[in-house]
């Protein structure tokens, strides 16, 4: 390998994620579904200059996503996966990570790999979550991309973990509820709770909705989930919310982690990399088990197994501890 090209490829990746971001940003894959088109076609679709339009086409059909033979466009199969009726759709998480309240916090990294502060709020003037609250087309992008994300992983999720064994799952944190719908589709017999801030929450239909805050209650329930939660958060909080969590929990209740393991990840790349984000992004981290185990003992929780899935995420399962 020549080690300086593979630098200049690595060092190149800001301007992949932009030219993919525009892409699903513009809806070229949902554009070009529709059948080939000339360019002409494609820049009256998306309202952009034609002239521009081509020079990023010629980059995306470089990296992989669009071909384009006889003057006519065309998805491949990278590209289809960005429409939004994709079976697994990620166009949601391409159009977060690539906008400018997250993009431009990555530009304090430095100073967090110096100073151990947590990037965003250094770069904004205030933690993330505060932040999306009073953005709410912010707001409304995230929980696109994590609904996005959780979209790819509840298959796998409910392939990997028997939740039929509950009665009522509440899904702590759980944003939209792409998660939970995604038990009850599988599990019908089981009640689900969604439990999030209530600005998150509006609106939600399919299951019993409550909106609140973690660091003061959550619903009860004989599994408690919290899904890409405990890994927003430093030490200190998770306990708080953890502790929480255990005061919600009857005797023989569990509360499930669904979390990426350092240790044991089966895509050690991607994990370091999330890793990262929670340093610049909320000041919280990725963990091994033996950390997970930990937290969870603080909170007088008991870890008892992990799950693994077909996909990065384990299901970390925890009972009260002291159980009679
Ligand atoms: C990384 S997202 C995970 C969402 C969902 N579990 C998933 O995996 O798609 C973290 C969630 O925690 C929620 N959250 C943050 N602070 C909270 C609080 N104090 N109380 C309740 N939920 C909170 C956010 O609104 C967000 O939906």
């Amino acid at each position: 390998m020549d080690a300086s090209r593979e630098l200049h490829r690595l060092v190149s990746g800001y301007q992949v994620t932009q030219a993919v971001h525009v892409a699903a940003t513009l809806g070229l894959s949902d554009v070009l579904a529709e059948g080939p088109k000339t360019m002409t076609e494609l820049a009256e679709a998306t309202g952009t200059d034609s002239q521009s339009l081509t020079r990023l086409m010629r980059a995306l059909i470089a990296l992989g996503l669009y071909a384009g033979d006889d003057g006519k466009y065309t998805n491949t199969e990278v590209g289809d996966a960005l429409r939004s009726d994709a079976p697994h759709p990620i166009a949601g998480w391409v159009r977060f990570i690539g906008q400018g309240s997250h993009w431009a916090a990555y530009t304090g990294l430095a100073d967090s790999i110096r100073t151990g502060e947590t990037a965003f709020p250094t770069v904004h003037g205030e933690p993330v979550w505060e932040y999306r609250a009073k953005h709410p087309s912010e707001r409304k992008l995230f929980d696109g991309a994590m609904t996005s994300m959780s979209g790819m992983l509840t298959d796998a999720v409910v392939d990997a973990y028997d939740f039929s064994r509950y009665n009522t799952v509440v899904d702590v944190g759980g944003g939209r509820g792409r998660l939970l719908s995604g038990i009850l589709e599988r599990y019908p017999a089981v009640t689900g709770i969604l439990f999030d801030q209530p600005d998150v929450v509006a609106g939600v239909e399919g299951f019993q909705v409550v909106g609140g805050s973690f660091f003061e209650s959550v619903p009860s329930g004989d599994a408690l989930v919290l899904k890409s939660v405990i890994h927003d958060w430093a030490d200190a909080e998770s306990i708080e919310i953890l502790r929480v969590c255990r005061r919600a929990l009857p005797a023989d209740g569990r509360v499930l982690l669904v979390e990426q393991l350092l240790d044991r990840s089966p895509d050690p790349v991607r994990t370091a990399l999330s890793d990262l984000n929670m340093l610049v992004m909320t000041g919280g981290r990725e963990r091994t088990v033996d950390e997970y185990r930990a937290l969870l003992a603080a909170a007088d929780l008991e870890l008892t197994g992990t799950v693994p899935t077909a996909s990065p995420a384990f299901v970390i399962e925890a009972t009260p501890r002291h159980q009679a």
